[in-house]
């Protein structure tokens, strides 16, 4: 790329050749209106707010469509742009309902924005417009089609950043409506709730259904933390006002997934209603009685100070908790597991990023259900089909992938796969604990082209591994168990600890806390500080969102408060 300098408004900048006028106007700090454009998105020019005057070229020119050139010299704020502006402005708001007050956008929508920028305060046109539908059919957002104004950024989300093209337009010209497949509703169609299109929309025409009219940019609060929902680790903004949990967003330009989440991390968590545990409860004459804090550990240091202990942990919880209850399980008689099953190490090749999964030409999912267990993977794959990369899927059951993908084979016909790479530059096999060895052996032949992705369970399994946990099961000789984290509520768990004594480490109220000996209360993902390890091997700051209920204390405390009660 080289050098090319241009003037702005008067002001001497220089760019990259190859970079829009817009770009290179905000990277000098220059303002350029614009409604269609998103950073995240490929530019369409459809809004013509971002229109600026280029000396010697005739017309006004979209600037987030024309390309920088050497010597250019545009005006932004020029009559003419400012003029057309207003007017594309005045036709918005009569084609459709944009009565701002009654919106749940009204002070953070960009559309209104531009009104108050170029002085409109009335309507210039007469208003005809019909009212349009509004689609409820998805439990966590709302499409208004009243306060659409056809940008298209939903539609280019929903294809270029989830690659799922459930979105597109239905008719033309004033005609023209957003609609889903083939014009289905919302809730039937193939949305897979990610959530994108709700995030890039500049107006109220998609709304979230739980965070509507529930505070305006200016009085929420927003904390930046890592999603804890599956093993990615994905940058989240988690919005809040007065203590509540209002919305999830992405955060564009992060790292790992470039600010694309799914349903797990947008809306599912703040859908949550189970009942929390907020005491420390010790079962006395039978029954489970809430206790204070010190009697509990008290109680538990006790119990691990004789016999025989094992500790299961579920790996949804920080770095430092999982080191701390590694810690306490080498002060006793016993031994720390993991609940979650871990995929099976390669043993050759490189891991790869999920990036590389976009560069790749051609991609083996084995053994793994990305799109429904590890869904911003899947949608990774989605991409690189939608570039041309070719797809092949191995499995003995069904696997969403396969539609996308060229080949779907049995285990046993693995090497058809391998001759099907045979011929591409870059493999990334992504797979699972489901892999078989015979699959994980011949996988080999590619040489140096092979990358690979391993998706476990486990939502810190690496964090886990990395803290020496290694998966295990209750191994019914111990005298006493000691379990920990959100996968602990497994019901199924009880049966096999054999009337053993047992302290259950949880959030939430199960049969597995009902049965337990101890209780004690642990923050939920949001309550959380410290640090997770991620699926590319990044740590990566976990923040706490809304300060624990009381009575609950952070696991690492509690943990580290039982090894001082074991010296
Ligand atoms: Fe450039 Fe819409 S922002 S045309």
């Amino acid at each position: 790329m080289s050098e090319v300098q241009l003037t702005i408004d008067g002001q001497k900048v220089v760019a990259q050749s190859g970079q829009t006028i817009l770009e290179a106007a905000q990277s000098a700090g220059i303002d350029v209106p614009t409604l269609c454009h998103h950073p995240a998105l490929t530019s369409w020019g459809a809004c013509r707010m971002c229109l600026v005057e280029v000396k010697g070229v005739r017309g006004l020119q979209a600037s987030c469509t024309s390309p920088v050139a050497d010597g250019m010299e545009v005006q932004t704020e020029s009559d003419a742009a400012v003029e057309v502006r207003k007017f594309v402005l005045e036709l918005l708001f009569a084609e459709r309902n944009h009565y701002c007050m009654f919106c749940q956008m009204s002070g953070d929508c960009e559309l209104q924005d531009m009104a108050y920028r170029y002085g409109l305060d009335h309507f210039t046109y007469p208003r005809p417009y019909d009212k349009l539908p509004l689609d409820a059919s998805r439990k966590y957002f709302i499409m208004d089609h009243n306060r659409c104004i056809l940008c298209m950024r939903c539609v280019r989300a929903c294809s270029e950043i989830t690659a799922n093209h459930t979105l597109n337009v239905r008719e033309r010209g004033s005609e023209s409506m957003i609609m889903a497949d083939l014009n289905i509703p919302f809730g039937d169609s193939t949305c897979v709730e990610c959530g994108s299109c709700l995030q890039v929309c500049p107006t109220g025409a998609l709304i979230d259904a739980r965070s509507a009219y529930g505070g305006r940019e200016k009085d929420v609060t927003h904390t930046e933390t890592t999603c804890m929902q599956c093993s990615i680790g994905c940058t989240l903004d988690v919005v809040t006002r007065y203590n509540r949990l209002l919305r999830v967003d992405g955060v564009w330009d992060s790292e790992p997934s470039g600010g694309l989440l799914c349903v797990d991390g947008r809306f599912k968590p703040l859908y949550d209603n189970r009942k929390r545990v907020t005491a420390p409860m010790v079962r006395r004459d039978g029954k489970l009685v809430e206790s204070g804090w010190d009697e509990a550990l008290g109680v538990v240091a006790e119990q691990l100070k004789n016999g025989t202990s094992q500790g299961l942990a579920a790996c949804a919880t920080t770095n430092e908790t999982l080191d701390a209850f590694s810690k306490l399980f080498g002060k006793v008689n016993g031994e720390a597991g993991l609940l979650e099953p871990v995929a099976p190490a390669l043993g050759y090749g490189t891991e790869a990023n999920l990036s590389d999964i976009l560069d790749a030409d051609f991609i083996v999912v084995a053994g793994a259900q990305p799109l429904d267990y590890q869904r911003v993977v899947g949608y990774f794959i989605h991409r690189a089909a939608d570039n041309g990369a070719r797809i092949a899927v191995i499995t003995d059951s069904e696997n969403k992938l396969s539609e996308r993908a060229e080949m779907t084979v049995s285990y046993g016909d693995t090497d058809r796969v391998i001759r099907a790479a045979a011929d591409a530059e870059k493999v990334v096999l992504v797979y699972s604990v489901g892999l078989k060895s015979k699959v994980q052996a011949a996988f080999r032949e590619l040489g140096d082209k092979l990358t690979y992705l391993a998706l476990s369970p486990g939502r810190n399994q690496k964090g886990a591994t990395a803290g020496g946990l290694r998966t295990a099961e209750p191994n019914g000789a111990a005298t006493q168990y000691f379990l920990m984290g959100e996968q602990a509520e497994d019901p199924a768990l009880l049966e096999k600890l054999n009337g053993a004594f047992t302290v259950v480490q949880a959030s939430y109220v199960s049969p597995l806390v009902e049965g337990a000996d101890v209780v004690l209360p642990a923050p939920v993902w949001y309550e959380r500080a410290g640090h997770m390890t991620n699926i590319e091997g990044d740590v990566k700051v976990v923040s706490q969102v809304l300060p624990m209920p009381e009575g609950v204390r952070d696991d690492a405390v509690v943990l580290a408060a039982l090894i001082d009660l074991l010296q």
